[in-house]
């Protein structure tokens, strides 16, 4: 093997000692440091076609189809650690092991795991190069596929090379897929292990990944270290990282708000990130569709910064009616499509894409699809993998290192009953209240049971990297730190409720512009609301239904707080607490839900 440090394009000692050192543990056949250059992309592109990994896309420029192993196919919760100090750091909604043992068990996977492989080495930033403090990363990978998808999702290569210069603090990314080549064996299209650990090491940033090469997983500088070590690095420094689109809106007045918005994943953070509002004279532009950093500013506002370079959004339910904007985006090309189905003539589909199905497809699994085959075509958790640049509504701001001074944060879950459609909260405390106890019904982004209703603080349960405690603390904390008026305000939503024939009480989609300008009217002192126990709610006649075909009951039913669906919702509540346990509950919150219980009770 040549020697990684002869080749290093950095100085920098505790990369080019680190690099050694997995080299040495993992026993690569050559060391390749990443560029981030179209050279890289098409070489590497071209290497993955060759292996049987990637098909050229014909009917899209630069751009690629891909199958994963059927076995790592989403984020592995069960298999995802925090592996804090003490196991009390890591909170109850984390598994949990000791940063020691972690270390000396998956040491033992890494040994030798990348023999007949190459080791990459990827420098890369999150959010703006240009930024005061700018956030840096090398994730160490034998995975091409990761290779260029980090082109994709991050700034990376030569520029951050250039920057991270001896003594700067960069997270450590170790990234194994653990398939290593030993004498004879050859190769599969997507190398991965049975056996996956997704482990953070919160108090020395570090992220150590073995075994999957699928998106969360594997693209470490995502949920691993934008996320999970980043809302570590946020509660440390006085800031916060949340699982949030960020998106601007022009009101026909030319009047400019930024708004962020935190659902669980598939619950159309990436639709309303691309908002193409059906109100007139409104403008939607998007910044960020899945990872939002807030800092304040120095006028005392929140600024959003979107730490991504990438979207990598679910595909199944994304066509011309319900994304135009992120169609028009992968049109463009220089995409990476990751079980989706194929078609006859080179190019991609998937459930939704269009309404008739082609006759004849290569399915997920690489199979021969019809509409009569009985299965859909495209994994429900497939994804496409595309430049935010390239977006035809992206900001200019989005690549701004001061980020944007946000007016409202949107908090939303999955629900068919009990959560009404909008709802606007009393206060900090109070949204921050409602985010806590926010939830939603499961779906294919990470394995396990679909469609069950679990709590889903802030939408970030599957991406602390420590006490969910103390994180709520956190939060009430951050609304000390400036004047109330400064604060964006919180709206809690809800898209997906249903009526008693089962069916959607809300088109959603571009019609959720209308909720959003109710909501900036509100802000603007000029929308009528009225008091429900949960918080104020649009009065009939508030929200501006032009054009739009629903009747008042149906609006009514959807804004409803029925105190009977609500004695289910606070027995649920109180189980969360009871799992946060009496000494890392903020007293705050465990006041809110008297309160709330208080005004259900004189409903
Ligand atoms: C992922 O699964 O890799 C991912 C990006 O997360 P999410 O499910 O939130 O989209
Ligand atoms: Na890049
Ligand atoms: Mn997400």
């Amino acid at each position: 093997m040549n020697t990684p440090t002869a080749t290093a394009p950095t100085a920098h000692p505790a990369v080019v000692s680190w690099v050694d050192e997995i080299a040495d543990l993992t026993a690569p056949d050559s060391v390749v440091w990443c560029d981030g250059s179209a050279d890289e992309w098409d070489r590497l592109t071209t290497q993955l076609v060759e292996k049987g990994t990637f098909v050229r896309l014909e009917r899209k420029p630069n751009s690629f189809w891909c199958a994963s192993d059927p076995e790592d196919v989403a984020r592995v919760e069960d298999r995802t650690f925090i592996c804090s100090q003490f196991r009390a750091d890591a909170g109850p909604t984390n598994n949990w092991m000791d940063p020691v043992d972690m270390k000396t068990m998956m040491t033992e996977h890494y040994r030798g795991a990348m023999a007949g492989r190459t080791m990459y080495v990827i420098a890369f930033c999150m959010g703006p190069l240009d930024a005061a403090e700018p956030k840096f990363g090398v994730q160490i990978t034998d995975s091409e596929y990761v290779a260029v998808s980090m082109q994709i999702m991050t700034r990376s290569g030569t520029a951050v090379w250039d920057r991270l210069t001896t003594g700067t603090a960069f997270v450590k990314c170790l990234h194994s897929v653990g398939a290593p080549l030993h004498e004879g064996r050859t190769d599969t299209p997507w190398p991965c292990d049975h056996t996956k650990y997704i482990s953070h090491f919160p108090e020395e940033r570090t992220i150590w990944s073995y075994g999957s090469g699928y998106g969360g997983n594997a693209l470490l500088g995502k949920k691993c270290y934008a996320l999970r070590i980043a809302s570590k690095m946020a509660k440390d420094e006085g800031w916060l990282a949340e699982h949030m689109l960020i998106l601007k809106l022009t009101s026909p007045e030319q009047k400019v708000h930024y708004i962020a918005a935190a659902f669980p994943s598939s619950c159309g953070k990436t639709n309303l990130a691309m908002l193409d509002p059906t109100l007139d004279g409104w403008t939607a532009e998007t910044i960020g569709d899945d990872i939002a950093w807030l800092r304040f500013g120095e006028d005392g506002r929140l600024h959003a910064v979107n730490p991504e370079a990438g979207f990598f959004g679910v595909a199944p339910g994304t066509g011309l009616l319900t994304n135009p904007h992120a169609m028009d985006t992968i049109e463009r090309g220089n995409s990476i499509f990751t079980n989706v189905a194929l078609t006859d003539d080179g190019d991609i589909w998937w459930e939704g894409l269009t309404g008739t199905p082609p006759a004849h497809l290569t399915d997920w699994k690489r199979r021969d699809w019809t509409p009569t085959s009985g299965e859909p075509a495209a994994h429900p958790n497939s994804r496409y993998c595309t430049p935010i640049a390239q977006c035809p509504t992206v900001a200019p701001e989005w690549d701004d290192p001061a980020g944007v001074p946000l007016s409202a944060i949107f908090f939303g879950g999955r629900r068919a009953t009990t959560i009404p459609l909008v709802t606007e909260s009393l206060s900090w405390r109070h949204g921050v209240f409602l985010a806590a106890t926010l939830s939603s019904e499961t779906t294919a982004a990470a394995t396990g049971k679909v469609g069950v209703v679990r709590r889903d603080p802030m939408a970030m349960l599957p991406f602390l990297g420590y006490h969910v405690g103390d994180y709520f603390q956190h939060w009430l904390d951050i609304g000390e730190k400036t004047s109330p008026e400064l604060l964006p305000k919180i709206f809690y939503v809800n898209w997906f409720r249903r009526g008693d024939d089962d069916e959607f009480l809300w088109p959603g989609f571009g019609e959720n512009s209308r909720i959003l300008e109710w909501a900036l009217r509100r802000i603007e002192g000029t929308a009528e609301a009225a008091a429900t126990p949960l918080g104020h709610v649009p009065t009939p006649g508030a929200l501006d239904l032009t054009g739009l075909k629903v009747d008042p009951t149906t609006i009514g039913a959807a804004l409803r707080v029925d105190p009977t669906e609500w004695v289910t919702e606070l027995r649920l509540i109180d189980e969360l607490f009871a799992t946060i346990g009496g000494n890392r509950l903020p007293d705050v919150l465990r006041e809110e839900l008297a309160a709330l219980r208080q005004r259900l009770a004189a409903a």
